[in-house]
């Protein structure tokens, strides 16, 4: 439990007589019961009057053009409104794009003939029903002049190039080739990760209408002030003239912090036909045409001591982007922060090709980076003949290693001893294929990591209401995580009152700017605008004014004023496998995960949020793969029936808990444990592979057929 002192000057208790301080309490979700008795309203279930419904048809290519399409057995199908293609399709800003990736091709809907992959969106069919609608685009005939595709990853790729560097230049600490040779073990290994998907159980879907001059959007998003201010830059309109909102999201994963297909289609609709228009995604056109983690390529090299001292870390990987738009998918990130060591060179490299969009998918960057770098770091335990979790400890940095800056929290060493402790790690023997339980091999591995953490500046407006009550608006969004009950909870200690007494608006893009569900950063961004908010407020009560009385309060200042310093959580988990080597099998028996996240706002659901990731985890060691046909450049398994991710019965006893942690640099003391549970569990699964069978997985995902023995 986290038993830091409140970092609010007062006691919830102290001032309100009401309750005692809400944050550190364990709580359900306050739309639970809603959800569970369908009250709750996703972004498909809200009544809209007049409502038409669009279908998407996508590319049955992977690269080349468009040379015709006949609509007139689509606009002779029951119910058809219209369709939009490239031909008459709205214009939009060819500039519109992302603040951390510039322009962005996605964006570019139905603007030209061109196709750049595989399920990329060619026309909207709209019609008076969504079943007419899906009628109406079976019935359109597109035809294409098909040109050669490229879907063939490798780090050698001709058209390699450097990714942008907007999350941080390539480390180029000291000299990596004489500090591996002159180090004693040397590791220089290659890593690959598939392509995967962010599968959340709703699919993307929107609907658009104007109302006057205001377009109005409601939009299954992790973002809806973001979403709206892309919206209304592709549409050339002033962001007061958009308003996106969404009530309840059943997950994203990554998928939906950016404009999606959904409302960019359901955009052009309703600018065309003058109605309001619902755009739905398929399951396997979010598969096909919304984005995905790319491919990765990752090669370590680590060079250390007899005594198992780093002296050199190089990470240099390379991953798959689309040509249409850019992303960072951050693999060498943790190299820079985790060990200590006299060289470090991190490299990341992107691949063009004829893929959709690459964008965030569950823990970006780290997911992929820590399998390389943790399953690494165990094969040099390996060659020096050491406990892998004393190669962890020995190699802790006094501050950043890459940076020179100082850490604010870091309770790496924590995570490590009080895993250790839980799972049962001292005494383990180390060599591999040792245990055995009649046909089955028993192994355990460990892997720990660092998540980047920090606060984005948000804005929050609190209304103390004539009745007592407090109206705390903020444009947040609850994917599913419990970030609204967590806001509350905030809100309640920030305003020194009981539980009771707030009213919480989120939602919806009109409230002002906010930062996104995403990053891990969600509720710690907004947390901070609450409270300064709440800060505001109360010292303007404090002259007794006529109620109500609204604040509003934006962090940027604040935020940008902290010290220059390394942020992060940090997490160790241990697993324990069996493997039948007669069936390639791989159970993981055991998962136990210790994580330094900040201080926790409600233990209930950080413990669930991190359950979930480590499932997340498990799922990415064993399992979640796109497998893409060379021949059509199409995904083959676009369903949930071909990509398999993990289901109840793969998930073993998981033990994820935290450790005393503290952010100094932020008012409430958070880091954000959204992402971490997902990342360093694969590499935790593969080293106990090893442990288990002797053999080393480099490539995931650990399937049947790469562990089975003749
Ligand atoms: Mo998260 S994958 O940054 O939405």
């Amino acid at each position: 439990m986290n038993t830091h002192p409140q970092v609010l000057d007062g006691t919830g208790a102290e001032i309100s007589g009401l309750s005692a301080p809400a944050i550190g309490t364990p709580r359900t979700r306050v739309e639970g019961r809603d959800k569970v008795s369908g009250k709750a309203r996703y972004a498909g279930d809200i009544p809209i009057e007049r409502l038409a419904h669009g279908a998407v048809v996508t590319a049955t290519i992977a690269s080349g053009r468009i040379t015709a399409i006949d609509p007139s057995a689509t606009l002779a199908s029951p119910g058809v409104i219209g369709v939009i293609d490239h031909r008459n399709a709205p214009r939009v800003d060819p500039e519109a794009g992302s603040p951390f990736f510039g322009p962005d091709g996605q964006l570019q809907l139905l603007q030209d003939d061109q196709i750049a992959h595989g399920g990329w969106p060619v026309a909207l069919v709209v019609a008076e029903t969504h079943e007419q609608a899906r009628a109406g685009a079976e019935r359109l005939r597109v035809s294409y002049v098909e040109q050669p595709h490229d879907i063939a990853f490798s780090p050698g790729h001709p058209a390699a190039r450097p990714a942008l560097s907007a999350f941080g230049p390539d480390a180029n600490k000291g000299d990596l080739d004489a500090e591996l040779a002159a180090s004693a073990v040397v590791v220089d290994e290659s890593y690959t990760t598939p392509a995967q998907h962010a599968c959340a159980m709703e699919p993307h879907v929107a609907t658009a209408w104007l109302e006057g001059a205001v377009l109005r959007g409601i939009d299954s998003n992790q973002a809806p002030y973001g979403i709206a201010a892309q919206l209304a830059t592709l549409f050339g309109k002033p962001l007061s003239d958009v308003r996106v909102q969404v009530e309840q999201v059943g997950g994203g994963f990554g998928s939906k912090t950016g404009l999606g297909p959904q409302l960019i289609l359901a955009t052009m609709a309703t600018m065309l036909f003058h109605r309001p228009v619902r755009v739905a995604l398929t399951r396997e056109e979010v598969f096909l045409a919304t984005s995905a983690r790319p491919r990765t390529d990752q090669r370590v090299r680590l060079g250390a001591d007899r005594d198992g001292r780093l002296r050199a870390i190089g990470h240099e990987a390379a991953f798959e982007i689309s040509g249409k738009s850019e992303f960072i998918e951050n693999c060498v990130e943790i190299a820079k922060t985790l060990y200590a060591a006299d060289a470090i060179r991190t490299r990341l490299n992107v691949v063009p090709l004829n893929i959709l969009p690459v964008a965030s998918v569950r823990a970006p960057g780290t997911a992929p980076g820590s399998f390389a770098l943790e399953s690494a770091m165990d094969e040099l335990a390996e060659r020096l003949d050491m406990d892998p979790l004393d190669l962890r400890r020995r190699n802790e940095p006094e501050v950043g290693p890459v940076s020179g800056l100082p850490f604010t929290s870091r309770n790496f060493q924590l995570c490590l001893s009080e895993g250790a402790r839980q799972f049962g790690w001292a005494g383990r023997d180390h060599r591999p294929r040792r245990r055995r339980e009649g046909h089955l091999l028993i192994g355990t591995g460990m892997a720990g990591t660092s998540f980047f953490t920090t606060a984005f500046p948000s804005s929050a407006t609190i209304t103390a209401e004539q009745d007592g009550t407090f109206t705390v608006a903020i444009a947040a969004i609850d994917i599913g995580t419990g970030a609204r009950t967590a806001l509350h909870a905030i809100a309640a200690d920030a305003l020194r009152v009981g539980w009771d007494r707030i009213r919480l608006r989120i939602g919806d893009s009109a409230i002002g700017p906010a930062w996104q569900a995403g990053g891990s950063l969600g509720t710690t961004s907004w947390g901070w605008a609450i409270v300064a908010a709440a800060r505001d407020l109360l010292e303007q009560l404090e002259s007794g004014p006529a109620l109500p009385v609204s604040v509003t309060s934006d962090t940027t200042e604040e935020i940008m004023s902290r010290p220059h310093r390394e942020r992060h959580s940090y997490s160790a988990v241990f697993a324990e496998v069996a493997v039948d080597p007669a069936t390639g099998e791989v159970r993981v028996r055991r998962l136990v995960g210790r994580f330094a996240v900040g201080r926790v706002v409600n233990p209930l659901m950080v413990r669930s949020q991190l359950t979930g990731g480590m499932i997340m985890g498990l799922s990415i060691a064993l399992q979640e793969e796109v497998v893409r046909d060379e021949v059509s450049g199409r995904q083959v398994n676009a369903d949930f029936a071909g990509y398999h991710f993990a289901a109840n019965a793969d998930v073993p006893f998981i033990d994820a808990d935290f450790v005393e942690d503290h952010e100094p640099d932020d008012p409430l003391g958070m880091k954000g444990p959204g992402e971490i549970g997902t990342v360093a569990v694969a590499a935790a699964i593969a080293n106990a592979v090893w442990h288990a069978t002797g053999k080393r997985h480099r490539e995931l995902p650990i399937r049947l057929d790469r562990v089975i023995e003749d």
